[in-house]
């Protein structure tokens, strides 16, 4: 069984004001975490990097990102080999993902599941809107906050992929191609970097005493 991962890191930080995945925190930069935690659960491990960084990565194969998220996820792919069985896709921006919910998602495919990804119970009433007006309110005890790591057998991530299409994430396109995709307990600590407060929450979080991996 063999297992690959691919960390994105090849955005622009548009709402935090800059790359964020190049931040430091703890002592590493995130995407640097990222690549660490993923290294430990995975066999391989591809880092989509903005085109124009010339970086190398311990741990890691370093390939060139695209416009878009899933851009970025099909650079990714290109660089696995075809050996691979399971593929993890992971956010740079996401530090506080544990080892625990890489080995969660991988082994919900093993026993099954086209996809398995990270969800959360949603604090906040969700509601749909078309401009200023309220068209629907979901039922949010039947709703989850999705995260990353995400796993997918090899071969529905491919196929979900083929065509470039694009998505907020990679198992929005595997249930489009009409995959069984499995929610797994998500972790609330496992938060998105996205705006700067997100950063200095993080660095308090740290200080407290609060774990990355
Ligand atoms: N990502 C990527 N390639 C892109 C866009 C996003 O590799 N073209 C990566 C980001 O680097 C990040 C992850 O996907 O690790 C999640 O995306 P997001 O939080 O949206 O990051 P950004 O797209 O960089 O931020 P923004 O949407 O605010 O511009
Ligand atoms: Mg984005």
């Amino acid at each position: 069984m063999e297992v690959w991962a691919i960390v994105v890191a090849a955005g622009s930080g548009a709402r935090f004001g800059g790359p964020k995945q190049f931040e430091k925190l703890g002592g590493k930069r995130l995407f640097e975490w990222a690549v660490l935690v993923a290294a430990q659960a995975a066999d391989g491990v591809v880092l989509v990097l903005p085109a124009q960084k010339d970086a190398r990565a311990a741990d890691a194969h370093v390939v060139a990102g695209g416009d878009r998220r899933s851009d970025s996820v099909r650079a990714g792919l290109a660089a696995i080999p075809d050996t691979a069985d399971v593929i993890v896709v992971h956010d740079a921006a996401r530090p506080f993902a544990g080892r625990h919910l890489f080995d969660a998602v991988i082994e919900a495919v093993l026993a099954g599941a086209d996809g398995a990804i990270p969800g959360v119970p949603v604090a906040d009433t969700v509601k749909r809107v078309t401009g200023d007006d309220v068209a629907e309110t979901f039922d949010r005890s039947a709703l989850v906050a999705v995260q990353t790591p995400q796993a997918f057998t090899a071969s529905a991530l491919r196929k979900a992929h083929a065509g470039d299409p694009d998505a907020s994430d990679d198992a929005a396109l595997v249930e489009a191609q009409g995959g069984r995709v499995v929610v797994v307990a998500g972790d609330p600590a496992n938060y998105k970097i996205t705006t700067p407060r997100d950063m200095a929450y993080a660095e308090w979080f740290m200080g407290q005493g609060g774990k990355i991996g």
